[in-house]
């Protein structure tokens, strides 16, 4: 065990805003830095870095503290190893030299797909189908260098070739399938990649997870043109972004990130000089991918392919950026060339950069223009379709200033009136973005929980129907929240212990991080007990027939009130009973009479309403 003066030191050597920087994008601020907290989800940074004193930590969840402890957290080990590579960085040595670093449990399965990377790259150099594969490579543009840069290989057409090289290293066949390299058929094991062009996919620090593969001279026309690796214990293709091992450092020094569609665009950007280009694997960007991009930047632009999926996938991407707080670009590329790859094949590297340098817009002038392509002005349904997709771009943007210079554009390009068009607009948004009753809430909202059976709880930890609606209400907005959460002050124990439980989630841990409700976040906060009981409210919710009011929420509070009466006066005929003393227990009746009355004129107060 290390003594607590080399502890100390190696904590006073760490220059702690070059570690911190490793994993998360800082900000001077003063003397201190400060960031998006890595432990938790947040839009605005309380992660904050103090070189002075040498602590690094979120004020929003709590996590992190000395450098040591945040090498724990961020990296998932233990006290001793945390230390141990903290003095090595240092160059300090530590008194028990013979420590050895816990074995990390996924390192046998980064062994074989490092073998796997190191023989199909020299399938690729040394075989005549390699050579095959090459000159197909070469007519892409791709380079030598290039390819190694990518560490692109090559699966050979034989059907177990994989399987026998990592059975000859010792490999145990079940941790090949793990990975999704080999499988198990009638006749043995047998590749799962074969005859295929082998793109590695690497993690963040540049492990190998998992491969995509594409055919290149192809007979059969009904295989994939793409084949990736699927799910493994290593590989998970919601968080995955191909090249950002390679772009990370570009990333955060051109503050943006350049996102394609395929990886044939990430490398011809690269090659190009556009190093910050990186791709999701053949899905569709999700709010894990951002979340991970949002350690490097807050600025994307967004380059998919010319085509109405890759239009429309741009949509998809722009919502999701913006919700995560970034700033998004597009460039749509010139008409008749497909994609980025496409681009830098016929008209070269320079061309492309310059194109693309100039042709970056905002996401607002992206769909304002998008929304004419292919559209014949003079059939109604084509303009209608023209104006629904730009007044919910104005609705969403949600400024005034973008309001008028929209419609006022989109008035000159379809010859009519601002009048005319903004009358339009009015009744666009009456009919779409009405506030929503529950019932249409809630259908939007309930596949969260599509594996989950409410069946084991309990029917009577539920108080009542005006609690599990107050809830309703308080996923609406934060400001209403706060609202039920003070006039809940004098009367929360007359909900349920399982809702004061959530409530307290809700009210202090999640609108303390989050402006606004989303279901998806709020659930991943939840603990067991909280999360089935917020299932089975969601459940009844459902079936609610109530319409969403503030005069019904009103009412929810003020049955709450009578609820809090009656569990006092529960109270005072207990204490009544048990006592002897007669001043005590006129005490108590006289309470108990005061609550009645006072129950009675909240009764009669709800009737006259
Ligand atoms: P594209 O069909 O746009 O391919 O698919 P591409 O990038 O232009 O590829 P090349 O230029 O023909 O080689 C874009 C991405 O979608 C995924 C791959 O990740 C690909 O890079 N994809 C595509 C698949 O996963 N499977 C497929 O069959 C096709
Ligand atoms: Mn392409």
């Amino acid at each position: 065990m290390a003594s607590k003066t080399e502890i100390q030191n190696v904590i006073d050597s760490t220059d702690i805003v070059s570690l911190v920087s490793e994993y998360v994008k800082l900000d001077k601020q003063g003397k201190n830095y400060k960031g998006l907290c890595p432990f938790h989800h947040e839009d605005t940074p309380s992660f904050i870095v103090s070189p002075e004193k040498k602590y690094a930590k979120c004020f929003g969840c709590g996590n992190g503290g000395n450098p040591i402890d945040f090498l724990i957290k961020i990296e998932n080990i233990d006290f001793n190893t945390a230390l141990h590579k903290l003095a090595k960085k240092n160059g300090i040595k530590l008194s028990d030299s013979g420590f050895k670093e816990k074995a990390n449990p996924l390192m046998k399965y980064y062994q074989i797909m490092n073998t796997s990377l190191a023989f199909y790259q020299k399938y690729l150099e040394n075989t005549k189908e390699g050579l095959e594969a090459l000159e197909y490579m070469h007519k892409r543009g791709l380079d030598d260098e290039t390819i190694r840069m990518f560490g692109i290989g090559l699966a050979p057409s034989n059907h177990d070739s994989l399987y026998q090289v990592l059975k000859d290293a010792g490999y145990l066949e079940l941790d090949m399938i793990d990975v999704a390299l080999v499988d198990k058929g009638q006749f043995g094991y047998y590749d799962l990649f074969t005859k295929r062009i082998m793109f590695p996919i690497k993690n963040e620090i540049g492990n190998v997870i998992g491969y995509s593969g594409r055919i290149f001279n192809n007979t059969d026309k009904n295989q994939p043109k793409y084949v990736n690796s699927r799910e493994t214990i290593l590989f998970k293709k919601h968080d995955v972004l191909y090249n950002l091992n390679l772009a990370k450092s570009e990333i955060q020094k051109k503050k943006r990130v350049i996102l394609h569609e395929g990886q044939m665009d990430v490398i011809a950007s690269f090659r190009s000089g556009l190093k910050e280009a990186i791709c999701t694997m053949g899905t569709a960007l999700s709010i894990d991918q951002i979340n991970v991009l949002k350690k490097y930047t807050n600025h994307a632009i967004i380059c998919y392919d010319n085509d109405k999926a890759g239009i429309n996938a741009s949509l998809k991407a722009i919502e999701l950026f913006q919700k995560a707080g970034f700033l998004v670009h597009l460039v749509l590329l010139p008409e008749g060339i497909k994609d980025a790859d496409e681009f830098v094949l016929s008209k070269g590297s320079e061309e492309y950069v310059k194109y693309f340098e100039s042709n970056i817009v905002d996401s607002y002038t992206y769909i304002f223009n998008q929304a004419f392509i292919n559209k014949n002005l003079n059939d109604s349904e084509a303009v209608l379709q023209i104006k629904n997709q730009i007044f919910e771009m104005i609705y969403i943007s949600k400024t005034k200033t973008n309001e008028e210079l929209y419609l006022n554009k989109l008035s000159e390009k379809l010859n009519c009136s601002f009048d005319a068009i903004y009358s339009d607009y009015v009744s666009y948004c009456n009919i779409n973005h009405r506030e929503k009753t529950v019932e249409e809430y809630n259908e939007n909202n309930y596949n969260y929980f599509e594996n989950y059976s409410p069946k084991n709880i309990k029917k009577e930890t539920f108080l009542s129907p005006c609690e599990m609606r107050l809830f309703m209400y308080a996923r609406a907005s934060k400001e209403k929240a706060l609202f039920i959460d003070r006039m809940l002050i004098d009367r929360i124990e007359a909900m349920s212990s399982s809702a004061q439980r959530l409530w307290i989630a809700l009210i202090n841990t999640y609108y303390e991080n989050f402006d606004e409700f989303e279901e998806g976040k709020f659930v991943k906060i939840l603990d067991t007990e909280n999360f089935q009981y917020y299932c089975k409210i969601v459940e009844l919710l459902s079936k609610d027939k109530v319409p969403y009011s503030d005069e019904d929420l009103n009412d929810c509070l003020e049955k709450l009130k009578r609820n809090k009466i009656d569990i006092d006066n529960d109270e005072l005929n207990d204490r009544i009973k048990r006592t002897d003393d007669i001043s005590k227990r006129v005490l108590s009746v006289e309470m108990k009479f005061k609550n009645i009355k006072k129950k009675e004129k909240l009764v009669e107060q709800t009737r006259r309403k």
